[in-house]
């Protein structure tokens, strides 16, 4: 029996694969690489010694689904696969809504048709909207996103709840990420996007290693502790083994439930650049720059239902964040990787 990785090759997906690896897991991988490279299947091997099938296939294209579903006993799917970019999302809504939500719809018919009913999805803090902090899974969450990559995952959670009352069989878990950083221990794997970052640990790692000029800092007036935001920063490796703990509940449990996976504890932008600075012994030069449209001031969970059903608890801090980072970027610039 293997568990399906759709998105395996990117960010989170990948770090995933090496610890379900290490958990004993098979796994087969799907990911079209629009967002990632296939030199990634090759570190996710190396880390873990270990073999699996990887497909370069779309998770829209249901016939070649429907292939990999009859040549494997697929037993679950870990669902990564999606556009993730928020300023991308507002001048290109239809193909965020035909990539994430088109995707998931074919996903989960041939899943369906398969006699698949297992489905762990990777959805996001983004959800909670205009909610008041620290965010709870019983909030309620309506439409007040503030992106289309923002409702693409309000609607992927609403239709997999409409999936779940039409058949009860279906065991799903819904996982709010809050800000994932950090990398593989290894330093072999890390979030590296394709153009100019815009999320922010992507963005310091280009300053460090000198391939971008200086961070901008988007609001020094809002009304926290130093006036930037603050948010709910998880290392990558956490944020990986809360699917390990996911995938084992939902084997035990049919229904749907939401989960947040996040520390609960929020640090500010500046606290995170200064722990990189310091941990790293490496110049970050920033300035203050007007805000960002969309930011929400303050964003953290409240991770006790994670801990209570998922038996979920973080181990690392912002100085293993700012620390795995930085290896991961050296090792891409010194072409070691
Ligand atoms: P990523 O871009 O690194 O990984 C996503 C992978 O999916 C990429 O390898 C990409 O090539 C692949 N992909 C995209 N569309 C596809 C398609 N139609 N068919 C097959 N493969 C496809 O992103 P990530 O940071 O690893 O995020 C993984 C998931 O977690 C995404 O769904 C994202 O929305 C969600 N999420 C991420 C964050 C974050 O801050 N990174 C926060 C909340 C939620
Ligand atoms: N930031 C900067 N400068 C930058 C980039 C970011 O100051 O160059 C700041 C942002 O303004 C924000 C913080 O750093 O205050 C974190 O920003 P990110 O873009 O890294 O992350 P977001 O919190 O905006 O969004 C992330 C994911 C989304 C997800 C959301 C859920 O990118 O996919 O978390 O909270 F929906």
């Amino acid at each position: 029996m293997s568990v399906l990785i759709t998105g395996g090759t990117g960010y989170i997906g990948s770090i995933t694969c090496v610890k379900l690896l290490a958990a004993g897991e098979n796994i087969v991988v799907v990911d079209n690489l629009c967002n990632s490279e296939y030199s990634v299947v090759d570190r996710i091997k190396t880390i873990s010694g270990k073999e699996f099938p990887f497909y370069k296939v779309d998770v829209r294209d249901k016939a070649e689904l429907k292939r990999i579903f009859i040549k494997h006993d697929i037993e679950a799917c870990i669902h990564f696969a999606g556009l993730k970019a928020v300023s991308e999302s507002i001048g290109v809504p239809l193909e965020y809504y035909d990539n994430n939500i088109g995707g998931t719809i074919k996903l989960l018919e041939v899943m369906k048709e398969a006699y698949v009913k297992k489905f762990v999805f990777s959805s996001s803090a983004t959800v909670y909207g205009s909610n008041k902090p620290p965010f709870s899974e019983d909030m309620p969450i309506g439409m007040e996103t503030t992106n289309p990559y923002g409702t693409t995952k309000l609607f992927i959670e609403k239709i997999l709840r409409d999936l779940s009352i039409s058949d009860p069989e279906w065991g799903i878990a819904l996982l709010r990420y809050f800000n994932p950083l950090g990398a593989d221990e290894s330093g072999l794997l890390g979030d590296d996007p394709n153009g100019i970052p815009t999320n922010l640990m992507p963005y310091i790692q280009r300053v460090a290693v000198n391939k971008l000029p200086q961070l901008s800092i988007f609001g020094n007036d809002y009304p926290t502790k130093d006036g930037t935001c603050i948010r709910d920063y998880i290392h990558v490796s956490d944020l990986a083994r809360g699917h390990l703990n996911a995938i084992e509940r939902i084997r035990r449990t049919s229904g749907i439930d939401v989960w947040n996976l996040g520390t609960g504890i929020g640090y500010s932008v500046l606290d995170i650049v200064n722990t990189f600075i310091e941990v790293n012994n490496v110049d970050i030069p920033y300035v203050f720059a007007p805000r960002r449209d969309g930011d929400v001031a303050v964003s953290y969970c409240n991770s006790s239902k994670a801990e209570r059903d998922l038996h979920f608890k973080t181990e690392k801090t912002p100085d293993d964040m700012c620390r795995d980072s930085f290896r991961f970027i050296k090792n891409l610039k010194s072409g070691d990787i």
